[in-house]
Order: C-alpha cells, then structure tokens, then sequence
C-alpha cells in the first residue's frame, strides 16, 4: 500500500468520530486534506468546520462545507488532523506545514482529538525523526533562537515562510525530548515564543494509524 492510500485509509476510519448536526474541528496537512475530502462524502449534514489553517478553510469550502468562525461556538465534538510524529503516549509534533498555533488552539477547543497518520509517523522518542517548529514574534527570532540553544537545540529559522499569523517559523533539530510535557512548557516560557509544535499537554486521545494491514486505533 502507497503511503497516499494509508493516508485515505485513516481519513476514511477517522469519519466514525463525527456526529450528525456537530462542530468539528479540522487539521491541516496532506492527511488531513484526504479527510475533507471524505467529509464531503458524508451521507448526513454537519453544522460546519473549524478551520486551523486558511489552506483548510479554502478545501473546506471548496467543497461546500460551512467554515465556522471558532469564537462564535462552543466546544468542539471532535478535532481530526495528522501529525509530523507520535509516540505511545499519543504525544505529537507537529507543526511541519506552519500551522501548529492554529492547529493547537483548535485541539484545545475540542471534546476529542483523533489524530490521523501512517505508520511511518509512530516513533519511539519524539524528534528523533522530525525536526520541532516553533512559531515566534518577527522581532524575537534571533532572541529566540539564542534561547533555545541553550536548551541544546539547533534553531534554523524556515525562510520566506510566513504563518496564517504574521510569524515566523524556526524549526529546531537536534533536540533531546525525553520529556515532552517540561519541553513544551519550557520553549513557551521563552518571551517571543507564540506557540512550538509539541503536543504533550493537548496530545491526541486517538491516534488511527494507515498500516499495510488495515487501520490500527491507538486510545488513551
Ligand atoms: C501542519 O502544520 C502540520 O501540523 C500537519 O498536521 C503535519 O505536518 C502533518 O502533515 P501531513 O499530513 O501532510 O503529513
């Protein structure tokens, strides 16, 4: 099976999650591409999508699901999206396409979050495959990337890459993540920092891996 057919293989698992008549929240990536794309098949209505991403919004309507603005609702039923890694306690990274403070306000707003992705995503320690983007103020990016040295990262700032925000986007290698939760805390304690890519505190409560034998459900 082709990573893209793993990838509609969860797009399709992850629909059981959505509820006739609900808000869901929706990601941003290929994965999460394929899942509107199947939300568009849907034999029952929703009330509409909260989008993470103007890329999102656009498929969203392009298919003429209703975008709902995220402040004139409540809780979310239900956030699905893919991820840039996870590990077995259904912690990510994720943030590779710049979305990530979207993507996390969205996660937090939502009762459930189904995270969506091969295989290939599923590590033992987060970052030891993916690098960890962290968006930042303009004015702070230099002051930033100093800091996060001193936490044994090496920032490279992602050049003319503007997020939905007016931020920017330094992506950090070579970090040791063996506590996810303090990391994530940490680099957001950082003055200049709007949001990092770690999704330890909001992690996913499901996680629906594409495999060559079919789909496999991850639940905490
Ligand atoms: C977007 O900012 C990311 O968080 C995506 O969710 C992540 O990069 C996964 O994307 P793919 O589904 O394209 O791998």
């Amino acid at each position: 099976m082709t990573p893209e057919e793993k990838k509609q293989q969860v797009a399709k698992a992850a629909l059981k999650y959505v509820e006739p008549n609900t808000v869901i929240g929706v990601g941003t990536g290929s994965t999460a591409n394929c899942f509107i794309d199947e939300l568009a098949k849907l034999k029952f209505q929703i009330e509409g999508a909260v989008a993470s991403s103007q890329a999102t919004a656009d498929r969203l309507k392009s298919h003429g699901i209703p975008v709902l603005n995220l402040n004139g609702v409540g809780e979310l039923s239900v956030y699905v999206d893919g991820a840039d890694e996870a590990n077995h306690h259904l912690q990510l990274i994720k943030g590779g396409g710049g979305a990530l403070t979207r993507e996390k306000i969205v996660a937090a707003a939502s009762a459930k979050f189904v995270c969506i992705a091969d295989e290939s995503k599923l590590v033992e320690q987060l970052g030891t495959k993916f690098y960890l983007p962290v968006e930042v103020i303009p004015m702070a990016r230099s002051f930033v990337a100093r800091q996060i040295v001193k936490l044994g990262g090496n920032p490279m700032w992602r050049e003319n890459f503007i997020t939905d925000n007016g931020n920017m986007i330094l992506d950090v290698y070579n970090l040791n993540i063996i506590e996810p939760l303090k990391l994530e805390t940490a680099i957001n304690s950082i003055v200049g920092v709007v949001e990092n890519g770690l999704f330890a505190h909001r992690h996913a409560d499901v996680l629906l891996l594409g495999t060559d034998n079919g789909v496999k459900e991850l639940m905490i």
